[in-house]
């Protein structure tokens, strides 16, 4: 009988980009999930962004559009990165849905139903000036144990000490700079302490791993305290019924967001919810990294007992990627967006590293990015590809296309690589994937051994069919090392399928063998990777990498008071600083290697300078030769990859092919001022 199987991976905040450390976890899920596919089991893979809380709020604010705009276009995003690294949710939807306000309002109701909810006034801090209550991460103030300065709310970076945002010295809203107040709030709250003997037994049956259930114990042994559920508005999230200015915190909706969105699926598919979410033929597996242990192991499954829900049958956690041994770093330039790996290497590749180093367990796996190309360019390349770069093409060109019939030492290799099958499917099922990767790659060696005994290249001419025997066993070993590695590289066992000409693999394949059969034309598999797109990858994520939450908390000291959509307010005397000056484009050509840039050389009343330009979607060299353009004469000189920038020419629009320059009168003279 096919499994039944339900598997989620954890909610992305949808106030920043995907990056390669999410990417970790969404291949870990999305190499399982085509693995149990594979297997004939039905399997559904459940997501969505994570949209509600603060800084969504103040990020929309910032960029003076509505929350919904924001989560909109980052959500758009987000399935983009997703399909590009090949992630294929069966439904990837968000937490502000309808269906994630019932399954939230009604799992808050029935616990306040069971008493588990209680409410009580807390002193919260508060900015009169933003008007709202200041999450911990928006203030900040000197430490009050070591005195370092601008410090978080909640803990110093410096010395690592915890402590509560009032007891911070001179406290100040990240937000607009004022000083914050204190304020009396009712807040609710939910009763963990209440589920401890049935979270007790729900860990004791193997609800995640072993390190993680040790956690667990710590946790217990420190005692359960009650989870404070509100948040005062203004808020983008959901309001607490019967409440006018209170809404869910963030990390309640969230995890109820797994519910909407396999409810959303299954409204639209014809499948019952209930017998999917609670009925005994399904299992449900979550997928998350250990530093949201504390929410999918406690509250979460305590708020699902309380409500009539099932929690899922066990937890998957896994480690966090460091970069080069280390943690990852914008400044240097390995915090890098899915969206730029992806314009400067092939993904798969990643989907390969990353599965050659999971394990089952939670210890952090390294992107060493050396090894990253070497594996590729060894495995991948050397390894895999290799075997039907050698027989393809000789059987295309020199045999018809046609594979024959195995011998015995054909059929031998072809039985040595299909009796790894029930050890390699294990460990797929058990998150080992680099002990399968391990295996496979044996293998491989294995068959490259073959061809390298038997040198079909030497015997085409004279012994066409003999070696039309040796090019079948290749043929048939190309095929089984593609099931294999069809859960981790799906876009390399496509193209292989229609080489060989057969339909969608599976893993009951293995169990047949290709004989007399017709191939198609050989097309090329994987390229090589050469260092150098790496390390311009990450020159590129140095511009333009993505800010760590610390940073992201700590770019809103620069927004502007609350209501206002611009950014923060300037001087008379800042704009003045500012020189513009008539120039005339001397001269005007492409850069190479930046498609988006033109390097232009400026007249500005005898004076030359050179200026590397954002436009070449826009205009074409020869459009911009002898026209006169406003000039920022003294911006500071900006090195960049391509060359030094020495200040900007005027320009507007959203970008692309829709910015137009602004062009000066014809009579205007270079080096004329602009006031
Ligand atoms: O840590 C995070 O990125 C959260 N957005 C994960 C939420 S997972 C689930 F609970 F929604
Ligand atoms: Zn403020």
């Amino acid at each position: 009988m096919p499994r039944k199987i339900v598997v989620t991976s954890a909610l992305p905040y949808a106030n920043g980009p995907i990056h390669i450390g999410h990417l970790v976890e969404y291949l870990q899920t999305d190499i399982w999930v085509r693995f149990q596919k594979m297997c004939g089991n039905q399997c559904l893979y459940f997501c969505a962004d994570d949209t509600h809380g603060t800084p969504v709020m103040l990020s929309a604010r910032k960029a003076g559009i509505d929350p919904e705009q924001l989560i909109g276009r980052m959500h758009a995003e987000h399935k983009a990165d997703f399909d590009t690294f090949g992630v294929q949710f069966d439904n990837y939807y968000s937490t502000h849905s309808p269906e994630n306000k019932y399954f939230s309002e009604l799992i808050f109701t029935r616990l306040n139903e069971a008493g588990s909810i209680v409410t009580r006034n807390i002193e919260q801090t508060y900015c009169e000036n933003c008007t709202m209550a200041l999450p911990d991460r928006y203030v900040r103030g000197t430490c009050p144990r070591c005195k370092a300065e601008d410090q978080y709310g909640d803990s110093c970076e410096v010395c690592s000490a915890t402590y509560q945002p009032t007891e911070l010295i001179n406290p100040y809203c990240a937000t607009c700079g004022a000083t914050p107040t204190s304020q009396t709030s009712k807040h609710y709250f939910f009763k963990l302490a209440d589920y401890e003997d049935r979270l007790r037994k729900l860990i004791a049956e193997g609800y995640a791993q072993q390190s993680v259930a040790n956690k667990l114990d710590e946790w217990f042994t420190a005692g359960l305290k009650d989870w404070d559920i509100s948040r005062d508005g203004p808020y983008f999230g959901f309001k607490i019924p019967g409440e006018e200015n209170k809404f869910f915190y963030v990390w309640l909706d969230a995890p109820i967001g797994y519910m909407a969105s396999a409810k959303n699926y299954c409204d639209r598919n014809g499948l019952d919810f209930d017998e999917l979410w609670n009925g005994a033929d399904y299992e449900l597996y979550h997928f998350l990294g250990k530093d949201i242990m504390y929410f999918h192991s406690l509250f979460f499954p305590a708020m699902l007992m309380g409500s009539g829900f099932r929690p899922a049958r066990k937890l998957f956690v896994h480690g966090f990627l460091t970069v080069n041994g280390e943690k990852m770093s914008k400044s240097r330039g390995t915090f890098i967006k899915a969206s730029t790996y992806a314009k400067h290497l092939n993904p798969e590749c990643l989907r390969y590293y990353y599965a050659a180093k999971l394990t089952d367990g939670i210890g952090d796996i390294d992107l060493g990015l050396d090894d990253f190309v070497g594996r590729t360019n060894s495995d991948l390349v050397g390894n895999y590809a290799n075997l039907a770069s050698r027989s393809g093409p000789m059987l295309t060109k020199k045999l018809n296309g046609r594979i024959g019939r195995l011998d015995s030492r054909g059929a031998e290799l072809v039985k040595k690589l299909a009796a790894a099958r029930n050890q390699i499917m294990r460990d797929y099922e058990d998150l080992k994937y680099a002990s399968a990767v391990r295996t496979i790659s044996t293998l491989a060696d294995e068959a490259n051994r073959y061809v390298e005994k038997n040198q079909p290249w030497a015997t085409i001419e004279a012994e066409p069919e003999k070696t039309r025997t040796v090019l079948t066993a290749v043929i048939n070993a190309v095929r089984i090392l593609t099931i294999y590695l069809k859960p981790i590289l799906p876009v390399y066992a496509g193209k292989v399928e229609q080489f060989l000409n057969v339909g969608e693999l599976s893993f009951a394949d293995t169990e047949t063998v290709l004989e007399d059969h017709e191939i198609n034309k050989f097309e090329r598999l994987f390229e090589r990777i050469d260092r150098k797109q790496v390390d311009t990858m990450i020159e590129e994520s140095k511009d333009s990498g993505v800010p760590q939450a610390a940073q992201a908390a700590q770019e809103q000291t620069s927004l502007p008071p609350a209501g206002s959509p611009f950014k923060p307010e300037c001087t008379i005397d800042d704009f003045a600083k500012i020189d513009l000056r008539i120039a005339k484009v001397i001269k005007a050509e492409p850069v190479e290697g930046a498609d988006k840039l033109l390097s232009l050389q400026l007249d500005v009343g005898g004076v030359s300078r050179t200026v590397l330009a954002g436009i070449a979607k826009a205009y074409t060299p020869d459009q911009l030769t002898g026209k006169t353009v406003i000039f920022f004469a003294n911006l500071k000189p900006r090195k960049m990859k391509f060359g030094t920038s020495e200040g900007m020419i005027l320009a507007a629009g959203p970008g692309g092919k829709e910015i137009s320059m602004l062009t000066a009168d014809q009579g205007a003279q270079p080096g004329q001022q602009v006031s």
